[in-house]
């Protein structure tokens, strides 16, 4: 019997590539960009299995693009909005993702990003960089505190209650906003984490950490009546999608001083252009869509990635299936 046939669009890390390139007839986009629009409906032409990144969306057309024997879509990521599961699931394909192996390694990251805001970690590096550090100073990059601060968690998912487990170390005041997580959640109880609405939330913390999809809904959910709801010295981490923030309105409420400070490891549109204005701003962290980034957790999302993929390719249940209402 003939290999399955496989557009995969981009190189993805170890065991897992290995383990995709040995089972199917797998075409790879070889370069360190996306691949062009054109090259993904080329390339997925007649294929049955499509393992892709979150750089590239995966929509109607590229489905169309595949044809009828297409069977799985892989997505070697947690969050799968570049994945349009609605025309998946209406046509009865499985959409795999990779969430469980990334949850400590991001939650990590967003709890870094919280330290180096509150401590202007990043702005203390460029003052000694360029020559500033003349002696020590009373008053020199004072920050705010964290052990005892209030953490609010939007989105009480894996990767939220992982920053509650997080904060729950620092003595911090723990309040989360999530319609679909009940009050007596046990990992709420067992961290003290108090159920509020998104309102109070975003009026009572001092830091404000979003662990939400991206969902139409969800979609600038800061925006300027979030930012003026804020303290004027909060912090907002932003590790799960960047358009769940307005960049123009966080311009604005970073520089009017509407918040203190942001801490961002996604951005809309990534990569935020060099001439973006936020990038002129002190108050700001934004690094490049890296939480997840680390190596043991690269590779375990390989081989959940290819998991996903064979288990689709053979008509098995995905071990991580993003649109479970395919199965009935
Ligand atoms: C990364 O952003 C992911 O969704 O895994
Ligand atoms: C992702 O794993 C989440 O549920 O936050």
């Amino acid at each position: 019997m003939s290999k399955a046939k496989v557009f995969v669009t981009r190189i993805i890390p170890e065991p897992g590539m290995q383990t995709v390139r040995d089972a199917v007839d797998a075409t790879v986009w070889p370069e360190d960009l996306p691949p062009p629009r054109e090259t993904v409906l080329d390339g997925v032409r007649g294929c049955d299995g499509i393992l892709s990144l979150l750089t590239t969306p995966i929509d109607q057309e590229v489905m169309d693009a595949a044809g009828s024997q297409l069977k799985v879509v892989s997505n070697y990521a947690v969050g799968f909005d570049n994945v349009d599961t609605d025309t998946a699931t209406a046509r009865n394909i499985p959409v795999g993702h990779t969430p469980d192996v990334l949850t400590d390694t991001t939650a990590d990251f967003a709890f870094t990003l919280l330290m180096a805001a509150a401590r202007r970690v990043t702005e203390g590096s460029r003052y000694v960089l360029e020559g500033k550090w003349q002696t020590w100073g009373p008053s020199l990059l004072l920050g705010q505190d964290i052990t005892g601060a209030t953490l609010g968690i939007v989105g009480f998912g894996r990767i939220g209650k992982g920053m509650a487990h997080r904060a729950s170390g620092f003595d911090m005041d723990i309040l989360f906003a999530d319609d679909w997580v009940a009050a007596d959640d046990p990992v709420a109880v067992a961290m003290g984490a108090r159920k509020v609405d998104l309102d109070t939330l975003l009026t009572e913390s001092d830091f404000v950490s979003v662990h939400t999809p991206l969902t139409p809904e969800t979609t600038h959910l800061f925006d300027a009546a979030a930012f003026a709801r804020m303290k004027s010295t909060a912090i907002l981490i932003n590790t799960a999608r960047g358009p769940l923030v307005n960049p123009d309105d966080l311009h604005a409420a970073l520089k009017s001083g509407d918040i203190l400070y942001a801490a961002l490891d996604v951005t809309e549109p990534e990569p935020l252009p060099l001439d973006s204005p936020l990038l002129e701003l002190d108050n700001i962290i934004v690094v490049p869509h890296i939480a997840s980034a680390s190596v043991t957790t690269r590779a375990r999302m390989s081989e959940i990635a290819a998991a996903n993929l064979l288990a689709g390719l053979e008509g098995r249940r995905l071990p991580h299936c993003a649109n479970p209402e395919v199965y009935g």
